[in-house]
């Protein structure tokens, strides 16, 4: 079983943060994003603020609702470190298969700070979406990939990966949380680059 943790994984980029994320609980984590018209210039803008603020995170992926912006956009970049970066921008994302086989990840997420859970997927998936050329593409993907894939497409739908867990568990870790003193804006976040 890999150990791997998503929004949470050190990049060591050095881009500035743009937007400010969202940490839970916060009702804005929890809205249905809605359908993205057209992929446009506007759009494309603010996926690149997207990408830059997840890798001055620094995470591995980020998804529009944790900057406050309701529309069903993500980014994600599972280069490793000192590799040259790949990100993927992804629009409209759906899903479109998913494996009967399992498996578990544990995962941390940049809008639940230094928390972190084994969360058990499809092990493999398959998405159709919209790419930053507004052109139709599937991807099929397996591993840690399918498994960022489908926590990013969650907060699509305002589920967080806290929402897979227990009652108990997901209280503990959200009780946590607001308890958290975020008047340092995302400094606390530097916190969480040692997964
Ligand atoms: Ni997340």
């Amino acid at each position: 079983m890999p150990d791997l943790s998503f929004c949470g994984l050190l990049k060591n980029r050095t881009a500035m943060a743009k937007l400010p994320i969202i940490i839970a609980p916060d009702p804005r984590l929890k809205i249905t994003a809605t359908l993205v018209d057209k992929v446009d210039n506007a759009v494309r803008k603010f996926m690149d603020d997207l990408l830059d603020t997840m890798y001055a995170a620094p995470g591995i992926g980020l998804a529009a609702p944790q900057v406050g912006v309701a529309k069903r956009i993500l980014v994600i970049d599972l280069a490793q470190k000192d590799s040259p970066p790949a990100p993927l921008q992804i629009v409209n994302p759906e899903l479109i298969w998913t494996s009967e086989e399992f498996e578990s990840n544990e995962e941390g997420c940049l809008s639940l700070p230094d928390q972190y859970a084994e969360i058990k997927r499809p092990k493999s998936a398959r998405i159709r979406y919209l790419d930053q050329q507004n052109v139709d593409r599937e991807l099929e993907a397996t591993g840690m990939l399918a498994a960022c894939l489908q926590h990013e497409m969650d907060h699509l739908d305002g589920r967080l990966f806290v929402d897979h867990l227990s009652r108990l568990k997901r209280d503990m870790i959200l009780r946590k949380l607001s308890k958290l003193d975020h008047s340092d804006g995302n400094d606390h976040h530097r916190t969480m680059s040692t997964v």
